[in-house]
């Protein structure tokens, strides 16, 4: 999928039950497949980056059971991987390749480890060299401090003290401690700097303890391995709810009034990500908190406020910040995020680069950002929000959508960690409802759509409009209307503004041109082009903006909205369209006579039912409201009732 298109929403509560969490999934896998004995692990997370992980261990010879319901059993391998020759490849699963290389570097084998392109840019080096001065034996196959690495064996002397920097990635250090009880020996890591994103060691710690391993510390200083530790199965393991992923839902309540509730993880979370809420609760949301869940509202306040926050100790949840501060009073400041810079992405600079996108004022620096919302309305990009192959990207912008319809390109990268995230969003979320009224040319469809708008106070999309105007602006353009790559380009530049009682092409009013019979053809010919239907689709969707919109044309139900929540296929019998239109035209002192019109109509329907795009055809969802005997007004009561049936 290129893009995903989200609606506008008008508000967002309900409960979700969140997908295990990604940092202690992997890590309990390997410690499952180092440990002796088998380990049912429960609620783990299915995702790319687990893939990855479960990929890699069968790889190297460790046998795991899917038991269906993600549930797993691993079969402990007892501190050696069966299989001493492998290669593997872990994408850009940073968890599962720092600790992989770390215990792969003291297993005595032969290991080829490499990602993807982004990986390979994903510093390591710090891990190497702790590492190395174990005795082990790690190679860069390219680029040095990067991966891909080679790993052969090599005699392992741990002398009591290894020395790690802790300032790039909390991953070095826990990859190191996840490995260092294979050595069997008392061991000591010390860690050199400021140790970086605190909680993820915390994580560390307490998913070794569970595999029988305690290690001693002073401090965020020093780790001791006690001598003889050896992995051993806690029986059954139940995987926490992502805390990281918690966030986008906590932000989505605060923002969209709540209450949400998410379970899985609460105060008794052995995740650091857990203090997200307490980041959202300084912008002013309301959150209440249980051992096993949380929950988020809006201030009673109605707004967030900015707010100035160290956020070192929660990189990945602080990154929702970034985004829920588009909707604060003032400014936000994120500091100390300098390991955004080497995830996924250079997060500060992809966040950045968005932001700007929809009019935020955003200052960046080495390991900080300040996001000031635009004064007005939030700005749309007609070509998306970027993801950057970033999942946190796709999941932190889907908040925009409580602003305005929202484009996010490449959103299945949230399988990273969150395969079904857009569907939940979804079940929690309530769109600006639509009202679609497809039908043929003359049917009166615009008539009534306009109507029903007006007596809801609702926002009113005619379509066709930009058919037509596409074709006006292509005959301009000297662009013939079969030309499907001139007329689309038009048609994605189109420079429109519909007022009250105009509709004005690059600055010209022309509500009378577009109706000229000449331009009604066209607008049939260029509405068969692939390239301009997909060209005006996002345009379409625009017009979606609260509190709703009546939306008639030939595709509404069926392509543009079809999550619309009352369809109706307005028609009426071709010697009627024709009798309605030949009066149209006579009131406006145009000369016209029926039958021409009957065979222009004939012609058009037809070309506009067998195109092989979008055909005009009544949605199965559809109601038929067949208007040869009823008036404006009866029809306009029929689609006010089916609607008020159908919120
Ligand atoms: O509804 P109308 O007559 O103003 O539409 C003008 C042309 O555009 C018509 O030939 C059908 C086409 N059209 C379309 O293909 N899809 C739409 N959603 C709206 C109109």
């Amino acid at each position: 999928m290129d893009y995903i298109d989200l609606p506008p929403l008008l508000s967002a509560q309900g409960t979700v039950r969140l997908p295990g969490s990604k940092s202690i999934s992997n890590r309990v896998l390997l410690l499952a497949a180092l440990a002796e004995g088998d380990t049912e692990v429960r609620d783990l997370l299915e995702s790319d980056d687990t893939a990855l992980m479960l990929d890699a261990l069968d790889a190297l010879g460790v046998d795991v059971d899917a038991l269906g319901n993600n549930a797993f059993c691993v079969h402990g391998a007892a501190g050696t991987f069966p299989a001493k020759d492998v290669e593997l490849f872990l994408g850009n699963a940073g968890t599962a390749f720092r600790s992989l290389t770390a215990a792969l570097a003291l297993a005595g084998g032969y290991y080829t480890l490499s990602g993807v392109p982004r990986m390979h840019e994903r510093p390591i080096g710090d891990l190497v060299n702790a590492l190395r001065d174990l005795g082990a034996d790690v190679a860069y196959l390219d680029q040095d401090g990067f991966p891909p690495l080679k790993i052969r064996p090599a005699t392992i002397l741990p002398e009591g003290v290894v020395r790690v920097r802790g300032d790039v990635s909390s991953q070095f250090l826990t990859g190191l401690l996840m490995a260092l009880p294979l050595c069997g020996v008392k061991i000591t890591v010390e860690v050199i700097g400021e140790l970086t994103s605190k909680p993820y060691i915390e994580i560390t710690l307490a998913v070794m303890a569970r595999f029988g391993v305690q290690v001693e510390r002073a401090g965020w200083q020093r780790f001791t391995i006690p001598a003889g530790s050896s992995y051993r199965s806690p029986g059954v393991i139940h995987v926490e709810g992502d805390a990281s992923s918690a966030s986008y839902f906590l932000a989505l309540g605060a923002l969209g009034g709540g209450p949400l509730r998410i379970e899985g993880v609460g105060c008794d979370s052995i995740q650091g990500d857990v203090r997200f809420a307490d980041a959202l609760a300084q912008m002013g949301a309301r959150i209440e908190m249980g051992p096993n869940w949380i929950e988020a509202s809006a201030p009673l306040s109605g707004k967030l406020r900015g707010i100035e926050l160290d956020c070192n100790s929660i990189p990945d949840a602080a990154m929702t910040l970034a985004t829920s501060a588009l909707f604060a009073e003032g400014t936000t400041t994120l500091r100390n995020i300098a390991s955004w810079r080497v995830k996924e992405t250079d997060r500060i600079a992809a966040m950045s680069t968005e932001l700007r996108k929809l009019g935020a004022l955003v200052d960046e620096g080495a390991d900080f950002i300040r996001v000031t919302p635009p004064h007005g309305a939030l700005h749309t990009p007609l070509s998306g929000i970027d993801t950057y192959d970033d999942h946190r990207m796709a999941m932190c912008f889907s908040l925009v959508s409580l602003a305005t319809t929202l484009r996010i390109n490449d959103p299945c990268c949230v399988n990273k960690t969150f395969p079904c995230y857009f569907k939940q969003f979804a079940q929690l979320t309530q769109p600006v409802p639509v009202i679609a009224i497809d039908g043929p040319s003359a049917s009166g469809k615009g008539t009534v759509a306009a109507r029903v708008a007006l007596a809801l106070g609702w926002h009113y999309l005619d379509s066709g409009a930009l058919y037509r105007l596409t074709a006006l602006a292509a005959r301009r353009a000297g662009a013939a209307w079969h030309d499907e790559a001139r007329v689309a380009a038009v048609a994605a530049g189109l420079d429109v503004v519909f007022g009250e009682n105009s509709i004005r092409l690059s600055g010209d009013d022309v509500s009378e041109a577009i109706r000229q019979e000449e331009i009604s053809s066209g607008a049939s010919q260029v509405a068969a082009l692939p390239a301009v239907r997909s060209a005006l689709l996002f345009r379409q969707r625009l017009f979606r903006q609260a509190p709703g919109l009546v939306a008639d044309g030939r595709d509404m139900a069926s392509v543009v909205f079809p999550d619309a929540q009352t369809k109706i296929f307005l028609t009426a019998s071709v010697d009627v369209r024709a009798e309605r239109r030949y009066k149209q035209l006579i009131e406006k002192g145009i000369a016209a006579s029926i039958l021409p019109l009957l065979l222009d109509l004939r012609e058009r329907d037809e070309r506009d039912s067998q195109r092989s795009v979008a055909p005009l055809q009544q949605s199965e969802d559809a109601q038929l409201l067949d208007t040869t005997e009823l008036t404006v007004e009866q029809a306009v009561a029929q689609v006010l009732l089916w609607s008020n049936q159908g919120s």
